[in-house]
Order: structure tokens, then C-alpha cells, then sequence
């Protein structure tokens, strides 16, 4: 049998919780031995110990400089990703990095140049790729079932907002949410975003303007190959977590929707109801967390590239950096008025 790989997880919070439950309870053939974080609570240490894991720090750098790890995950807040993605890659480390990989794209640039030169397998979270919906919508434009790809609708409607404290620190609207959709319209359309244009708007709470963000935005995406996404996004959605794609093409159209608790619908002479959407990510994504990771043990243990790389998170963040200069300049923006992608 082949033995197991051995990770260590950087940043104990929301995310990084989710991925050592996944790791711990679905993926076989992988030990956790360190988690880092600074500012661990008393309850996630307790749950980490309940998983096995063997070693709870406040240090990330025990995970760096540790032979036994082959393999990090980054789940920290946003600004440590790159700095730590450098430090664990140069350590021969492979990596999960959760999104967005930086909110400065010349730092992920530099992060990407380490990637190559230290040659380890690099991945970005972008989970929703590995939804068994969205992989089966994939898959029926993959197959050529709806023709050429002529229009992508993506609604992507959180059910409430994170803590102001989270927002300040997160990049906004575009770089920390609809970084998603972003990634989801290059991965469906399989083609390149040419241009951005955005209209934003503060429609859920004050303080979020206030902190320099918006909560309720429309981006309008046009593809090198001529196809057209809009994504519709909010903040703040009253009856869940709301996020359905269709696309529309020329032999025809493809649409998933949101995955509820039971399929149950009651009618009575009140109406006809079913249930809300799965409340939120933690909720909907828990089988796309694991999938994203068994792919990535995946291409560690047969040398395979890992099925969302790093220049995935550069673009990403390059569509995310267009629409809010689209938004506040309210205007189309070129990608190319960005960054040079070739560089
Ligand atoms: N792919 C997804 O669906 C998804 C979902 C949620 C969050 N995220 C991303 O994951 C990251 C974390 O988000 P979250 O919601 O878990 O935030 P969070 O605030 O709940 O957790 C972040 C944790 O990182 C810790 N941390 C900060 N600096 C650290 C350091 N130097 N070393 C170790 N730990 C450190 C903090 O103490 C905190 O516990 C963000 O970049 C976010 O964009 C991705």
C-alpha cells in the first residue's frame, strides 16, 4: 500500500475547518499532522484533536520547515496566501491555496514565477468547478449537446454578509465573491474575457459602503471566442444561498439549480412549497471540497497537473480587478488595460 500523504493546514478558520473535516472523515491515504493559526479558538482546537491531528501551533513556520510535509494547504486570511504560498513552495512543499491567491496581481505574478522555478504541484481553490452540478453542466457543453456557447447567467446571491471586520480584509465584492463566477464563466465557456463592464450598487447594508465595498452588483463578460456571461450577485439573499447558472447556445440550453435538503413539495389550498436553498457554501460545496482535494492528491501522487492552477488564480483576480474599475469608472474595461497575462 502506498503511503500516506502528509499535509499540514495554514489558518484554522471557516474554510480551513472545512478542509480538515473533509481531509479527516472522506479522503483516505492522507494524515493531517500540523495545523497553524495564531488566533485558534478553543473549539477548533478541540475538534483538530478530535480528528488526530498530532500537532496544534500558532506558528505556521512548523509546517515549512517540516520534512515529513509534502503538501500545505493555505486557508489563512486572504493577505498571508501569496507570502506563504512563496515560503512553502520553496520549501519543495506542494499546495492547496485557497482564492483569490493575492488581491495585488504583480504579488500573484511573483508567486507563479516560485510556483514554476520550485516545480510542485500548485492548486487554487475554485470548488465550485467539482460541484456534481456544475460538473454536469460541463459536461453537457463539453459534449457538444447545446452547440456553440452563446450566452452564460450566473446568479450568485450569498445569504447574508460576512462581519464588516471580514469585508475590509477580504478585497470586496469582486475579489473575494464573484471571483467564483468568474472562474466558473472562463471554466463553462472555455474561452478567454476580453472585456468587463460592471454596475455596483450598496442595497444591503450602509456599513458595507462605508468600508468602501459593494453588496449588489451585474458584470457583463464578453469572451474572446464572442460569447456573453452576466453574473447577477448579492450579498444578502432572504431565502438562502442562491446560486444557479443557465447557458444558452445554438443547438440548445443547459441549467442547473440550487440543491435543497429533500426534494419534498407540499401543496395545500395555502400554495405549493419546497424547501430553501442548502443554507450556504458549507452546506452546498461540502462534496466539491473533497473532489477539489482528491483531484489534487491526485495529480501529487501520479505527477498529473493539477486541475486548477495558478494562472487560473491570476485570471480570476484580473476580471475581478476589471469590474471594479468598471464600477467605479463606469465604463467597459479591457483585460488588456489590466495587466499583460502573457508576462
Ligand atoms: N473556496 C471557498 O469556498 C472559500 C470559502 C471561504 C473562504 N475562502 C477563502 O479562505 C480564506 C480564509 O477565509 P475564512 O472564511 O476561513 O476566514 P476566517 O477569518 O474564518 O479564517 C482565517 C483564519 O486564518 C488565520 N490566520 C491569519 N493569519 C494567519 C497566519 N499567518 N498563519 C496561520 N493562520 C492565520 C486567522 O486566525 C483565522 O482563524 C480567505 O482567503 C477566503 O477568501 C474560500
Amino acid at each position: 500500500m502506498a503511503k500516506d500523504v502528509i499535509v499540514g493546514i495554514v489558518g484554522a478558520g471557516r474554510i480551513g475547518i472545512v478542509h480538515a473535516k473533509s481531509i479527516a472523515y472522506e479522503i483516505p491515504g492522507v494524515t493531517i499532522k500540523t495545523v497553524a493559526d495564531p488566533y485558534l479558538t478553543d473549539e477548533a482546537a478541540a475538534l483538530l484533536t478530535k480528528l488526530g491531528v498530532e500537532n496544534v501551533t500558532k506558528d505556521y513556520k512548523e509546517i515549512i520547515n517540516d520534512p515529513d510535509i509534502e503538501a500545505v494547504f493555505i486557508c489563512s486570511s486572504t493577505a498571508t496566501h501569496s507570502p506563504i504560498s512563496q515560503e512553502a513552495c520553496k520549501a519543495g512543499k506542494h499546495v492547496f491555496c485557497e482564492k483569490p491567491v493575492d488581491l495585488d496581481i504583480d504579488k500573484i505574478k511573483a508567486t507563479l514565477k516560485v510556483v514554476r522555478d520550485s516545480g510542485v504541484k500548485y492548486q487554487v481553490g475554485f470548488n465550485r468547478r467539482f460541484d456534481h452540478n456544475f460538473m454536469a453542466l460541463k459536461a453537457a457543453i463539453d459534449s457538444g449537446k447545446i452547440g456553440d456557447v452563446h450566452v452564460l447567467k450566473l446568479t450568485s446571491r450569498d445569504p447574508g454578509p460576512p462581519p464588516i471586520e471580514y469585508i475590509k480584509v477580504s478585497g470586496g465584492i469582486f475579489y473575494d465573491m464573484l471571483v467564483h463566477d468568474f472562474d466558473v464563466a472562463r471554466f463553462l465557456s472555455g474561452s478567454e474575457v476580453v472585456e468587463v463592464y460592471a454596475a455596483a450598487a450598496v442595497r444591503v447594508d450602509e456599513e458595507i459602503g462605508k468600508a468602501g465595498d459593494y453588496d449588489t452588483a451585474v458584470v457583463t463578460l464578453k469572451f474572446e471566442n464572442g460569447a456573453i456571461a452576466v453574473v447577477d450577485g448579492s450579498r444578502k439573499a432572504s431565502y438562502g444561498y442562491d446560486q444557479r447558472v443557465e447557458v444558452f447556445g445554438s443547438k440548445g440550453a443547459v441549467a442547473i439549480g440550487n440543491d435543497a435538503l429533500s426534494t419534498a413539495v407540499i401543496s395545500n389550498e395555502t400554495g405549493v412549497t419546497s424547501e430553501k436553498p442548502l443554507h450556504f457554501f458549507l452546506e452546498r460545496y461540502m462534496g466539491a471540497y473533497s473532489e477539489e482535494k482528491v483531484q489534487f492528491f491526485d495529480a501529487i501522487r501520479n505527477n498529473k497537473k493539477p486541475p486548477v492552477g495558478g494562472y487560473d488564480g491570476l485570471v480570476s483576480v484580473v476580471i475581478a480587478e476589471a469590474a471594479k474599475r468598471s464600477a467605479q469608472e463606469n465604463r467597459p474595461v479591457k483585460i488588456s488595460e489590466i495587466t499583460d497575462l502573457n508576462d
